[in-house]
């Protein structure tokens, strides 16, 4: 097992990574000073089919109290009335003010689970436990968390980071094929804005890593957790340089509002934004076209979509662009690429944005 530190002061954390390393739970649990009592354990009802049983038994044996509740899987349910119906459990189940909440699942139950510790109690401590490749890699490290509101995705949220954060990379095993091959666009990300070194090796390594071979898996997980772990600590609460996170997403989230988040997974949509301002940035200038052809080639070899569909209004998309919670003074911090590893925010009207749609490579 290797272990990073994301460094905040006195709220900084180690994110434990590893292949079936899920048993160390307990031990991990007492070196953070957690040592009886009741565990909350939240999850959703795919994941907690395959690791619900797993973990209240590790728990048991290591003297907690787990008290598990699950929450139907789906993103429609990252929202005010799930989170009231986990507070209601949450009181049910007598937890305690020093009681931590392992959130055992995807971004949805990570997010839900970090903002019901961030509040409940005046928040309680709180654990992630990854089981996406999406959430090993972004979700679960840097303290965002957020339910959606009818108005906008995320509109409800607060910064809380974890206590730690516990990545087995062999839960990846039973994730969808598709949830997995959603997961890899956000590892093309950190290589595309931070990274050669990482681009280069998914250039090589695409097919082992689609394989869900543990120990690369282990190994890039650990790369993409650490470039993350620098950003947040450069910038914990996005005032500027966080957000390059954000590359491909402006695009990203307007597709994912324009088509009702049924069509995409996030990090399909993600992939379509971050072609698009791969594109926009060679349309500006601000990038050469054989950086654009790599940064496309390798998101086409994933398997995600390159191809914004063309039925997709103009209209729609600058709609959802200016309704980001991002947008300032109209125009948007837009993340462009002069080359790979390295970015530049250009601010952009939601306008010029769409401009640049459907226009044919150069
Ligand atoms: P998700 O949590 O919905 O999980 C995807 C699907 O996979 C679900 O059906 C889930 O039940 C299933 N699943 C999860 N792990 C599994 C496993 N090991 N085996 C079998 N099935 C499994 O989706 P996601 O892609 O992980 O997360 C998306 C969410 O994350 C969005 O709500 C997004 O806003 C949020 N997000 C948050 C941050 C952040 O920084 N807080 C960053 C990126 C995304
Ligand atoms: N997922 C983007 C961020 O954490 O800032």
């Amino acid at each position: 097992m290797d272990t990073l530190t994301l460094n905040l002061g006195a709220r900084s954390y180690p994110i434990h990574i590893g292949s079936d390393i899920l048993s160390t739970l307990g031990q991990l649990l007492k070196q953070q000073n957690f040592l009886t009592g009741r565990v909350g354990v939240i999850t959703d009802s795919h994941v907690g089919k395959h690791y619900r049983n797993p973990v209240t038994n590790i728990l048991t044996a290591e003297g907690f109290e787990p008290v598990v509740i699950e929450i139907p899987a789906g993103e429609e349910h990252k929202n005010l009335a799930w989170l009231t119906f986990l507070y209601d459990k949450l009181v049910e189940g007598r937890i305690e003010r020093n009681s931590p909440l392992i959130a055992l699942g995807g971004g949805v139950i990570g997010d839900l689970t970090g903002f019901a510790a961030a509040t409940f109690r005046r928040g309680v401590p709180f654990i992630q436990i990854p089981t996406t490749l999406l959430a090993q890699v972004d979700a679960s490290v840097g303290g965002k968390t957020a339910v959606n509101h009818p108005a906008g995705k995320n509109l409800i949220g607060a910064f809380y980071q974890p206590r730690m954060v516990l990545v087995d990379v062999a839960v990846l095993k039973t994730l969808p094929k598709r949830e997995f091959v959603s997961g890899i666009a956000e590892v093309i990300k950190y290589g595309v804005i931070l990274s050669p070194e990482l681009f280069g090796l998914l250039e090589e390594e695409l097919k082992v890593l689609l394989s869900v071979n543990p120990a690369l898996l282990t190994s890039v997980v650990k790369t993409c957790c650490q470039l993350k772990a620098l950003v947040v600590e450069e910038d914990e609460t996005e005032g500027d340089y966080r957000a390059i996170l954000n590359f491909g997403h402006t695009m990203g989230h307007a597709i994912e509002s324009a088509t009702s988040y049924k069509s995409f997974l996030h990090g399909e949509a993600v992939a379509l934004g971050m072609v698009f301002a791969t594109h926009l940035s060679q349309q500006r200038g601000l990038c050469r076209p054989a950086v654009r052809d790599r940064v496309v080639r390798l998101i086409k070899q994933a398997g995600l979509p390159i191809d914004i569909p063309q039925d997709l209004a103009q209209e729609h998309l600058r709609i959802g662009i200016e309704a980001d919670k991002k947008v300032t003074a109209g125009k948007v911090k837009f993340v462009c690429l002069e080359d790979i590893g390295k970015t530049r925010f250009e601010f952009l009207s939601a306008a010029e944005i769409v401009g640049h749609l459907y226009q044919s490579a150069s």
